[in-house]
């Protein structure tokens, strides 16, 4: 019997000390931080799906004002979170060097070399070649594919309001989104309207509900890569690869000029190996050879990014024009009077005299940043601005745009949602890193005016045909649900929409 109960103490103690064996990492250098629990860190909540993280984050930035950063711990992981904004800029934009991964490694073989997870040698090959789908000349190709597809969800969206004007917000921009992404960057016309169970559906819930290998590599940092394990379920990189097949056989009959993403992909897959190029003189150039993993790891990111931050976005918008009809009144007069000043006619160059519909997505972006964090790797060891402590290579830093755009130091009245904040007079008040939604610097998000532009188009169709209001079914307050990666509401968002020639 003794010899059993010492058994279990020594297990005991051994596992004690294995998950306990960081916890003073922040505590040696001065920073403070929320008391860590054995095994769970700060992230007791995340781990039991009680709280997203990017919830938690913000509420640890509140905890901590007077900090410029915030030791904690994702489970035993050393994790620091920026509150400065000054040190943000350090990070991101002056010392990119130091800091050039995002630090969330996984199998290469299932979809770990995608553009947003890449090491740095990827990512600046990558960059220099899939960048040229996001120019504005190819941008402004991409206008009538994208109004066509808007066109089709404003039809979609007349039939749904015949007997009932309440519409369930999210599901129904999911399906412009993932109609519009496919159609723009693959050529594919899935046509997800048709279908309720769609396909498509069943793979947002793949893709966005957290699986735990993320709290594994936290506890055992490095483990994914070893064990050739993925964040994401197999039949997504198999979905992926998918749509390269279909992209391969539709381009061998178009042969279209290269607007879109998927033709830019299969043109590098033709060549091998790709090269980053020398950006300045003396810079080493980088090389990497293009199979089909790779080229799945940037199906999924632009399919994903394409379709699930843009269905959040309109579905929030919607949302506050909603409660806030005189933002909505003032965005609908702008739209009518560019359209009549171009003839009734719409098209790219109007869409850009829409400077309050901008400020709209400006606002709705601050107000949901829809991604939980900014984060980069230390690559060197390097002392921040304004601290003491110099941080070994390989620390991961958080950046949380939520607690940011949410702190009145920034943006008074921060629940309010009020585009004026950011007409170009009071944007240039604020600090250039108030606003992180889209990331900053070398690695700031690619596809920024793409989402622009599949927002604005989509925007300007639906309220040429429909007023937005809320109905008694709409939640008085948005909340964030811990089940899916971005940021998205935790109830459905019901909205009345009215159609605006039968008032
Ligand atoms: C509202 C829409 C979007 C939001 C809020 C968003 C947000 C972000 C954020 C926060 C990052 C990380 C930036 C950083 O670490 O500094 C990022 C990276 C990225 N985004 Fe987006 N994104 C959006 C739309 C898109 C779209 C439509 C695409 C492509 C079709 C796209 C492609 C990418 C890529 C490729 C990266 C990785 C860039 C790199 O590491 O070099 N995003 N995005």
């Amino acid at each position: 019997m003794f010899i059993y109960f010492l058994i279990f103490i020594t297990i005991f103690c051994f596992l004690y000390y294995f998950f306990t064996r960081t916890f003073n990492h922040w505590k040696a250098r001065h920073v403070k931080g929320p008391t860590p629990i054995p095994f769970f860190g700060n992230f007791i909540d995340v781990f039991f799906r009680r709280k997203h993280v990017g919830v938690l984050y913000s509420e640890l930035y509140n905890q901590y004002p007077d900090e410029k950063v915030v030791g904690l711990y994702r489970m035993t992981s050393p994790t620091l979170l920026i509150r400065d904004l000054d040190i943000v800029k350090q990070v991101l934009i002056k010392d990119f060097d130091y800091f050039p991964d995002r630090g969330v490694y996984y199998s290469k073989k299932q979809l770990g070399d995608n553009l947003v997870h890449a090491d740095v040698r990827v990512m600046k090959v990558l960059r220099k070649h899939l960048s040229s789908v996001f120019t504005a000349g190819k941008l402004k190709a991409n206008f009538e594919v994208l109004a066509s597809r808007a066109d089709k969800f404003v039809r979609y969206l007349e039939n749904a309001t015949l007997k009932d004007s309440e519409v369930n917000t999210l599901p129904a921009f999911r399906k412009f989104g993932i109609d519009s992404i496919t159609m723009v960057q693959f050529g594919i016309d899935v046509d997800p309207y048709n279908d309720n169970k769609h396909v498509c559906d069943l793979l947002d819930k793949a893709i966005q509900t957290p699986t735990y290998f993320l709290e594994l590599e936290l506890l055992f940092p490095g483990i994914l890569l070893k064990f050739n394990l993925s964040l994401f379920p197999a039949n997504i990189a198999k979905f992926c690869k998918n749509i390269i097949d279909i992209g391969t056989k539709l381009e061998a009959v178009s042969k279209t000029d290269s607007n879109r993403i998927i033709e830019v992909l299969i043109g590098l897959r033709r060549q091998g190996n790709v090269s980053s190029g020398k950006v300045t003189e003396g810079e080493k150039e980088l090389w990497m050879e293009v199979t089909d993993d790779v080229l799945a790891g940037q199906v999924f990111v632009f399919y994903f990014a394409g379709y699930g931050n843009n269905s959040l976005l309109g579905t929030y918008a919607m949302y506050h024009l909603a409660k806030n009809p005189d933002v909505q009144e003032k965005m609908i007069h702008e739209i009518d009077d560019v359209l009549r000043k171009h003839g009734g006619k719409f098209s790219y160059e109007a869409l850009k005299e829409m400077k309050y519909l901008q400020m709209v997505f400006d606002e709705t972006m601050r107000m949901h940043p829809l991604t939980n964090s900014v984060s980069r790797n230390v690559g060197r060891d390097i002392q921040l601005d304004g601290t003491d402590f110099v941080l070994k290579k390989n620390s991961i830093l958080v950046i949380s745009p939520y607690a940011i755009q949410h702190d009145e130091k920034y943006y008074p009245e921060p629940e309010e949602f009020k585009p004026e904040r950011f007409s170009a007079e009071n944007a240039k008040e604020r600090h250039p890193c108030a606003m992180v939604s889209f990331g900053l610097g070398p690695r700031r998000c690619l596809g920024t005016r793409f989402a622009q532009l599949q927002f604005g188009i989509c925007m300007v169709k639906v309220f040429s045909k429909f007023r937005v209001e809320c109905s008694k079914n709409t939640v008085e307050k948005i909340t964030y649900s811990p089940m899916r990666l971005l940021l998205s509401p935790s109830e459905d968002i019901y909205l009345r929409l009215v159609r605006r020639d039968t008032l």
